[in-house]
């Protein structure tokens, strides 16, 4: 039992101006190209990992009920790579809570691998960097990569095989441009229709736009970095904008044709364009779902909230700051 203990993370979930769509390596989960993205405050998980020799198995629990078979074994092939890199053969009970309102229409893989990631290296007393967070993070989502870090975050496409070098950095910390807000308006309760790594590896293999997609994404991310270097909403908008309707496009070229949307994203999307041509800085970006997600100042999030409210099949509306990276709240 010596060195075995029980550790607590938090993680705040991300979203992607730049998209991550289509990998390099499934088994890995690198990326075909880089993405950038806004880690958020309030929406995210917390999670505690703890290891002990009396268990058979991992256990996972999940907002306070057992977790399904295959949640389990999502979480379970993941800390089997803990144990591997500390030299543990103990099993962990890992109980879960999604901060993240499940009726936010946001999905919790980002923060709940970027919190598991926290939570089971200190719990295995494994020293981890930043970066090597981010790179088991990335093992367990892609996009749970980018929630290591807080604020503006970019995550590199890398070159190697084995991984090392496909980690997120911090652009810019939540703190150095705090006025921004991205709202989110839910557009619909269903649950998704096909997920994201179905839907890339499909892209992918039968999308004639898929190529094009993966070339455009370099110069995308190249206006974004600069555009967060100069806390230019405008600019970093119209990226996004740009990027979003770039990877959908791709999306819903592959064979069958993969489409998200539904009436109510298109309605909210008209209701971005008609906030910025009253003089609004607002932009929408949209993920592998319906809901429509509105990068806007501090200043004008409640009128954006007001306006999306207002659009027919908008459900509801949620407005996040941006915030920390992942990061440990208890070791026992
Ligand atoms: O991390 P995954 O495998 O769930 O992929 C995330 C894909 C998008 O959310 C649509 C885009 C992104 O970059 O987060």
């Amino acid at each position: 039992m010596s060195g075995l203990r029980a550790a607590t993370a938090v993680a705040g979930t991300n979203i992607a101006l730049v998209k991550y769509w289509g990998k390099r390596d499934a088994a890995l989960n690198l990326p075909a190209a880089g993405s950038l993205s806004l880690t958020l405050d309030g929406l995210g998980t917390r999670t505690t990992v703890s290891f002990s020799d009396a268990l058979a198995a991992d256990r996972l629990s999940l907002n306070g009920a057992p977790a399904d078979a295959r949640a389990t074994a999502r979480v379970a092939a993941f800390l089997e790579r803990v144990r591997a890199r500390a030299g543990l053969r103990a099993h962990a009970e890992v109980t879960t809570e999604n901060t993240v309102p499940t009726s936010a229409g946001l999905a919790s893989s980002a923060s709940g691998f970027a919190a598991l990631a926290v939570a089971a290296t200190h719990a295995a007393g494994l020293g981890a960097s930043p970066a090597e967070l981010s790179e088991l993070a990335r093992l367990g989502s892609g996009s749970a990569a980018r929630s290591i870090f807080g604020g503006f975050v970019e995550m590199a496409r890398g070159e190697r095989d084995d991984g090392r070098d496909a980690v997120a950095a911090p652009t810019l910390g939540g703190d150095a441009w705090s006025d921004v807000r991205l709202v989110v308006a839910v557009t619909s309760d269903a649950a998704k229709a096909i997920g994201s790594t179905e839907a890339m590896e499909r892209t992918a293999r039968t999308s004639p736009y898929h190529a094009a997609w993966i070339a455009s994404v370099p110069r995308d991310l190249a206006e974004a970095r600069a555009a967060v270097a100069s806390r230019d909403l405008a600019r970093l908008g119209v990226v996004a904008e740009r990027s979003a309707l770039r990877m959908h496009a791709s999306a819903m070229a592959a064979e069958p044709g993969i489409l998200y949307w539904n009436p109510a994203t298109l309605a909210a999307m008209e209701t971005v364009t008609a906030l910025r041509a009253s003089g609004r800085a607002a932009f929408f970006t949209i993920d592998a779902g319906p809901h429509v997600k509105v990068l806007c100042t501090a200043e004008s999030a409640s009128t954006v909230a007001d306006a999306l409210l207002r659009t027919p099949g908008v459900l509801r509306t949620v407005v996040a700051a941006p915030g920390r990276g992942a990061h440990l709240v208890e070791v026992a």
